[in-house]
């Protein structure tokens, strides 16, 4: 018996085989997702985030290896995958692919639809989601999802999976395009849907600081490989080797790294503003 909820066994992508074009995506990757875990993806472009994304609910199949969701492998081709759907929602990194309703209120009803819900219990779950991401019914349950800002689209497009109740969201850059404010509220709302419903987190994201404040463990992917799969604090330290993958520690991790070389050492060292407050204030014996 596994307890993940995710469970990915040296998994290979190739887009376009036998073409000129044929890239190998995906080199072999492997990870789990435990239930009610929270795990940040990060990579430079290009590396395979969003392919491996799209593996996680059946989008793409598998050129090789294995994907299981609560212990069920998803086929090489065909079969019903309404089961794994329904268990892990995925929020496109570009959401205008992932809105195409009339109105926001079709839209979000898109998926509890094809579960074949009620008509009751669906317009109940739409006007939750709508309320859970800011965009409350009364004013945005009949506009077009055109008609949105950029923002707003990628707050109606996680509405629409949110709408489906998963015990899994996979979140492929959530917050781009978001204003600070805009992006904390839903960085708030994402750790409240993990603590009060106990919902698995997989998030895609370049900024270093978004996900050490969401996640514990983070995967680092470089040309379809995992280089690193271990504690975000850990990885997030090492300012020089994510660098060599395309990524850029915290603001504070680099200053503690830069301090460390001249013999002052920051313990424990601060990836957060609030952290580097305590430590300095004990430093500077201020209390
Ligand atoms: N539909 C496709 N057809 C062919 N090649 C593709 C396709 N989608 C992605 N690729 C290629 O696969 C590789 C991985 O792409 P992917 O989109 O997974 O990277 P990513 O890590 O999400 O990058 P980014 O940070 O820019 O979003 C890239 O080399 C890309 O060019
Ligand atoms: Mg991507």
């Amino acid at each position: 018996m596994s307890t993940s909820l995710l469970e990915i066994f040296d998994l290979v992508h190739v887009y376009m085989p036998g073409t000129p074009f044929e890239r190998r995506a995906l080199d072999g990757v492997s990870l789990r997702v435990a239930p009610g875990e929270a795990l940040g993806l990060a990579g430079a472009s290009g590396s395979g985030k969003s392919t491996l994304a799209q593996h996680m609910n059946g989008l793409l199949r598998p050129t090789e290896g294995s994907v299981r969701v609560d212990g069920l492998e998803i086929p090489r081709r065909g079969g019903d995958l309404g089961g794994v759907r329904a268990t892990v929602g995925l929020l496109f990194q570009f959401p205008e692919q992932q809105l195409f309703e009339e109105t926001l209120e079709q839209d979000v009803a898109f998926g509890p639809r094809n579960l074949g819900l009620p008509p009751a219990e669906i317009r109940e779950r739409v006007a939750e989601a709508l309320d859970l991401v800011g965009l409350p019914a009364s004013r945005f349950a009949g506009r077009s999802p055109f008609a949105l800002s950029g923002g707003e689209r990628r707050r109606a497009a996680l509405a629409g999976v949110l709408a489906m109740r998963p015990r899994c969201l996979v979140l492929d850059e959530p917050t781009a395009g978001l204003d600070p404010r805009g992006a904390t509220a839903l960085l708030e709302l994402l750790a409240r849907l993990r603590e009060e419903r106990g919902m698995s987190l997989v998030v895609i994201s370049h900024r270093m600081e978004d996900l050490a404040r969401l996640v514990e463990r983070m995967v680092v992917l470089s040309h379809g490989r995992v280089v690193g799969d271990a504690p975000i604090r850990e990885l997030l330290h090492r300012t020089e080797w994510l660098g060599d993958h395309g990524l850029e520690a915290p603001a504070l991790s680099r200053l503690s790294a830069r301090w460390a070389q001249e013999g002052l050492s920051l313990e424990p060292a601060p990836l957060t503003v609030s952290e580097a407050e305590m430590v300095l204030r004990g430093r500077l014996c201020l209390g």
